[in-house]
């Protein structure tokens, strides 16, 4: 290469999905011994047949090939927010949402318009990886939260408080979270969003793995705290709800100003959403719920088939925390780094799941596990090639 490279993007490392996709490339499975992959975070299933079939039609209206509003085609929005302001008990409008090329985009926007060189966020650690790579490519400072393993991974407000410096202009949270599964509690998530409304920052909540709660309820109530728009960036996907993870299409919930300013970014990054991942996301809206409450469900047997198999006694992992589609499984093997346990069970196993350490510092106990991508029958094959693993070590 014959031309200089920003080093902001040079010092980050490749992407940690395909660097473990690497660990098996080129390799057969035997029938006997299929290759399990607990790596990304991907529904298992297609999208709803009715869907497609509704794309399939609507592919020939012009609209479909043309750019949209860069905010998003008006009826998403809309309906988004109507489905918003039913799932939070809340007053979501049209103009609180934006739509964005996926819940990624959202928070690169967010964060663009956030954060510049020097600034610092706050991130829990263990983190999604992709939000500390995107802040170390803007030059901004990832400040970690310590891992609470021991309150089932949900991050210490007193902490945050206590590392919001001059510098400090966002704390990220992700709940459901990846990569530990842990869904926080209403009350945890107040208190930060009043901890960023005390000290004049941003709490950008990604909450990708809404629609795979246990319960019905809504998972806070942040739009019932006076002034919410001043200071809570919320970041959604329709990726994992409708299994539509290639046709990138995300939104966000945030003030007037905030969005003021992610317009003009997502007008250069992209000018709008894909069009046909709109019309995917607004018939899925309108039409698919009872389509997205058993794929809900169905990832709800999986969790719990999952603790099932976990729980024999021979099996010394420990499930430190589970939701959604994520289990952050603690292994055994002290003194030995979360990446040679991981490749071992690539190795010999014939199972891709990622190293804790690809999640922050401190993360070398533990693995993540997508246990949503597997069905429910094989958790016991999971945990059997675990199980035979152990003295390997
Ligand atoms: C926490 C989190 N945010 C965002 C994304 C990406 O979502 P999208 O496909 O909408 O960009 C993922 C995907 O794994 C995720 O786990």
């Amino acid at each position: 290469m014959n031309y200089r490279v920003n080093p902001l993007f040079s010092a980050v490392a490749p992407p940690p999905i395909a660097e473990a996709w690497g660990w098996i490339a080129g390799r057969t499975f035997p029938d006997d011994k299929p290759l399990i992959d607990l790596a990304q975070a991907e529904p298992s299933y297609p999208p709803a047949s009715q869907l497609l079939d509704h794309l399939a039609e609507e592919i020939h209206r012009p609209e479909l090939s043309r750019y949209t509003d860069i905010r998003g085609i008006a009826a998403l929005r809309g309906a988004f927010a109507s489905h918003l302001s039913t799932f939070y008990n809340a007053n979501i409008k049209s103009d609180d949402v934006s739509i964005t090329a996926g819940c990624n985009q959202a928070f690169c926007l967010a964060m663009m318009a956030l954060a510049g060189v020097g600034d610092e966020v706050i991130l829990p650690a263990p983190y999604y990886f992709n939000h500390d790579m995107w802040l170390k490519m803007l030059g901004v400072t990832a400040v970690p939260l310590s891992f609470q393993a021991d309150a089932g991974g949900v991050p210490s407000v007193d902490e945050a408080a206590a590392k919001i410096t001059e510098r400090t202009r966002a704390i990220v949270l992700v709940s459901p979270n990846n990569p530990t599964g842990a869904i926080y509690p209403p009350d945890v998530i107040r208190q930060f969003l009043d901890l960023a409304r005390a000290r004049g920052i941003a709490l950008i909540l990604d909450e990708t793995y809404k629609d795979f709660l246990p319960s019905d309820g809504a998972p806070h109530h942040l739009h019932q705290a006076p002034g919410w728009r001043d200071n809570l960036i919320q970041l959604f996907s329709f990726s994992k709800t409708y299994s539509l993870t290639g046709h990138r299409v995300g939104g966000l919930v945030a003030g007037s100003e905030i969005i003021a300013e992610i317009t003009k970014g997502m007008d250069c990054a992209a000018i709008c959403a894909p069009a046909v991942g709109q019309a995917a996301a607004l018939y899925g809206l309108v039409n698919l719920d009872d389509w997205k409450e058993e794929k809900r469900q169905l990832s709800l047997k999986r969790l719990a088939a999952l603790r099932d198999a976990m729980a024999r006694n021979d099996l010394h992992y420990d499930v430190v925390s589970a939701g959604a589609f994520f289990a952050y499984m603690r292994h055994p093997h002290a003194g030995k780094g979360a990446t040679v346990v991981a490749r071992h069970l690539a190795d010999n196993e014939n199972m891709l799941c990622l190293p804790g350490a690809f999640f922050g510092p401190g993360q070398d106990a533990y693995l993540r596990f997508s246990f949503a991508n597997v069905e429910a029958k094989r958790m016991v094959e999971i945990a059997d090639r675990l199980v035979a693993s152990q003295a390997a070590f």
